[in-house]
């Protein structure tokens, strides 16, 4: 299933993700996702039990990273096809893959899959990132069947002012005000997927979110540390934090004592009519 080249969003070619703080070049990048799959998969994976998915199945998982929900996928619909897209796919060509698992290399802003060619398209943690995600979301319904499921995934970060720990509340919102400089992340797209998703024309759009806690599992703080140490040269340059401040904030983690959120993991799930 090849995609079909657009000039629809030329505009954003992707590259500011690539080069920033969370792209595939930044050292622990790959862990940092396979920390964010173990954490996120769970209420991912309970999402995608309430849709009527059958073996047959034609997916695709946008922006897969390090994979693991496509290879979910083609567990699931093993007389199907998985398509898994990233803009970087040095971490899904690793990996052995069932037969039923296309890896495609695709920036989503600018390539399409053939109009109503597939069942379920799913995409997490991507169109926060991205400058017009309605746009996207207008795409995506275009390749759906008529009946298939579009399942959007985002966090949005919890008021960092409202955390009680001061320079653990300043290190999540100065890396809040870096991604969104360096790469346009939009903190408040999460909660508007809904209303993109009606927009666009789908039915029995659906909601629900999981809580990131800081300091109550291993998985969770390896996955904040790693965040916070890939985003450190970037709030040094951008005199957003000192090396100080930083170490503060971070060795928060050392005392059994602390627990905090740091963000929502929106899901939204819709059908086209
Ligand atoms: C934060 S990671 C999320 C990975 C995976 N979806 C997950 O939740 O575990 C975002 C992924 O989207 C990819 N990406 C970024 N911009 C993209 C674009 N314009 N088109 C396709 N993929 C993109 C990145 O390379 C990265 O693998």
């Amino acid at each position: 299933m090849k995609p079909t080249p657009t000039d629809t969003l030329a505009r954003d070619t992707g590259r500011a993700y690539a080069d920033g703080v969370l792209g595939h070049d930044r050292s622990g990048e790959y862990e940092r996702l396979r920390l964010l799959e173990r954490i996120s998969d769970p209420a991912t994976i309970r999402v995608l039990d309430r849709l009527p998915m059958t073996r047959s199945w034609h997916c695709a998982d946008i922006g897969a990273g390090t994979g693991s929900l496509a290879h979910h996928l083609a567990e699931r619909c093993p007389d199907g096809q998985v398509t898994a897209t990233d803009l970087d796919t040095r971490y899904l060509d690793a990996m052995p893959r069932p037969d039923n698992l296309t890896v495609l290399r695709q920036d989503v802003t600018r390539e399409d899959f053939p109009p109503a060619s597939l069942d379920l398209v799913h995409v997490r943690a991507l169109l926060t990132h991205l400058s017009e995600p309605a746009e996207v979301v207008r795409r995506m319904v275009s390749w759906l069947k008529p009946g298939g499921w579009l399942v959007i995934e985002d966090p949005t970060y919890l008021p960092a002012e409202a955390s009680p720990q001061p320079e653990f509340a300043a290190l999540l919102a100065a890396c809040g005000e870096l991604l969104a400089r360096t790469q346009g992340t939009d903190n408040t797209w999460a909660r508007k997927i809904p209303a993109a998703m009606a927009d666009a024309g789908l039915t029995d759009v659906a909601m629900s979110a999981e809580l990131s806690v800081c300091g109550r599992s291993e998985v969770e703080d390896a996955y904040w540390r790693q965040c916070f140490t890939q985003a450190t040269p970037g709030l040094l340059a951008h005199g957003l934090m000192t090396g100080r401040q930083i170490q503060r904030a971070i060795a928060h983690f050392d005392d059994p004592g602390f627990a905090d959120a740091a963000w929502l993991m929106v899901s939204c799930w819709a059908r086209r009519r």
